[in-house]
């Protein structure tokens, strides 16, 4: 039995938190000189949503982050909401002072006074280190009071950068143009369409690879609050093209992740190689009332994104990235075996963080999948039913759940076998799962277990075959970051 007091015991162990408070939103995602950029919505001086500012760390492999001093910060009368960063190469701002080009944010100040949001330009020319705020005034303000979440590209068909948008309450995402980063030109809008039970937050428009081909198509993303596929906040996406001033849709709006705990995901600007994203691994239905300390929020590990043609239309595809396996460390194989009715622990899998590998065929079975067990009795299962062809994700006994009324449930989404087989890539960190097939459906919850995962077991109602498992466990990223940071903090001390 685990009687563990310690108050950090949820911290996860390869997700990005803050070292302390609050976290909501991640912001400015850009990748330059060789570092992704993480800013994050943040409370520098508490646990609770408040005083946003942007937080700010850096990483040079997507998996280890050192945290840097807070970017911006809120001063009291406008707070720094979400945004965007691009590197403004050719400098159309006229911000930049030569080499290193400027970093611009583009970020909504949320007005205390008048409840006012509009759209703020601030600039670093030291590779994000140091902020300047672009003058006192809004580059971009309409008089509304939820007008916000600027997400910004550079479009070279039409030559000029392009900010999607919320009208939030409206339900619309608005597009503008601009030759410079400072003046913006409405182009054309989009909505109310796909999910529109809540508010819309968020968005982002970016184009995509397809799978096994040459062609690209364009994704368009916005978030939801609330009216997600459980209630709260949810993940929507529609794919299409974008013609340099609007947006047009090819199908209905369908959603990036089927758990619960996925929301506002950017992607990073600039990045090499396929778009990369991760979103805040939260719900806005009980983020505030999550049992951590001194800590609050998490992100979702970074996503590799592509399409695939799936049933006549192009679907989003989503898997962690490669990088992630430099973590791997004790590992542990189950061969070719036929579970009948049988509860069958795999042996050595234990610790703070795992990832696990499983094929099975669920055949006859009613059902099938994985059990996480902690050493307090608490379990997490992650199961296919054969009925519904589903994978659910059982959260009902995986740990502290009495926070809130909707956090000990049980979600489920349809996923399509390939050839029989079901495949399950799953991370299991100290306080959250996420689980991709490798298919569409990924699901991603939280859990707060009270003791430490003891053991991984698969299972079957009825008959079926595990083709193969193959667990780690996983090292910790926190480590080496607060290390680096004590170091930084050393040498600028
Ligand atoms: C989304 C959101 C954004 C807003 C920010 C405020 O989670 O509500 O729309 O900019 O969080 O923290």
């Amino acid at each position: 039995m685990t009687h563990n007091t310690d108050v950090d015991r949820y911290r996860p162990h390869v997700h990005f938190t803050a070292q302390q408070h609050w976290i909501n939103d991640p912001n400015g995602l850009v990748y330059f000189d060789g570092e992704y950029h993480l800013f994050y919505q943040h409370n520098p001086r508490g646990n609770d949503w408040g005083n946003m500012s942007w937080g700010h760390a850096v990483s040079r492999d997507l998996v280890h982050w050192e945290h840097l001093p807070v970017a911006l910060e809120d001063d009291g009368e406008v707070m720094i909401f979400s945004g965007s960063v691009v590197v403004d190469r050719h400098n159309t701002s006229g911000l930049g002072q030569g080499a290193p080009p400027p970093l611009i944010a583009l970020y909504t100040g949320h007005h205390r006074s008048g409840e006012r949001q509009a759209q703020y330009l601030a600039y670093s020319h030291d590779r994000g280190r140091t902020w300047q705020r672009h003058g006192s005034q809004p580059v971009l303000d309409i008089g509304a009071a939820d007008f916000r979440d600027p997400k910004v590209f550079w479009h070279a068909p039409s030559g000029r950068w392009v900010m999607v948008l919320v009208k939030a309450d409206e339900r619309k995402v608005l597009l503008y143009g601009s030759p410079n980063l400072r003046e913006w030109v409405a182009l054309g809008d989009f909505g109310p369409a796909g999910f529109t039970d809540g508010i819309w937050e968020v968005p982002d428009l970016f184009e995509v690879p397809v799978e096994n081909g040459q062609t690209t198509a364009w994704v368009l993303k916005v978030d939801l609050n609330p009216g997600g596929p459980w209630g709260g906040s949810g993940c929507q996406y529609w794919v299409g093209h974008f013609d340099g001033t609007s947006f047009h849709a090819d199908g209905d709006a369908r959603w990036v992740d089927r758990g619960n705990d996925f929301y506002a995901a950017i992607t990073w600007s600039d990045a090499p190689g396929r778009p990369v994203w991760l979103g805040w691994m939260n719900n806005w239905q009980y983020a505030k009332a999550l049992p951590t300390s001194p800590w609050r929020g998490a992100m979702t590990l970074p996503r590799e994104l592509h399409l695939r043609p799936e049933g006549g239309r192009l679907a989003l595809v989503q898997r962690p990235i490669p990088a992630l396996s430099v973590l791997r460390g004790h590992t542990e194989t189950l061969g070719d075996t036929e579970l009948s009715d049988l509860l069958l622990p795999v042996p050595g899998l234990a610790g703070p963080a795992l990832e696990l590998i499983a094929e099975f065929e669920p055949g006859g079975a009613r059902e099938c999948g994985l059990l996480i067990r902690d050493d307090n009795g608490n379990e997490t299962t992650i199961g296919f039913d054969s009925l519904r062809a589903e994978v659910c994700i059982d959260r009902t006994r995986s740990g502290e759940a009495g926070f809130h009324p909707a956090f000990g449930a049980r979600h489920s989404a349809a996923v399509a076998l390939h050839e029989g087989v079901l495949r399950l890539h799953v991370f299991v960190d100290r306080s959250s799962v996420e689980v991709f097939s490798g298919t569409p459906l990924v699901m991603t919850s939280l859990i707060f277990p009270s003791g430490v995962h003891s053991e991984v077991l698969v299972f079957a109602r009825g008959t079926a075959r595990l083709r193969l498992l193959q667990g780690w466990n996983l090292r910790s990223t926190a480590t080496g970051s607060l290390a680096q940071t004590s170091r930084a903090a050393d040498t600028t001390a």
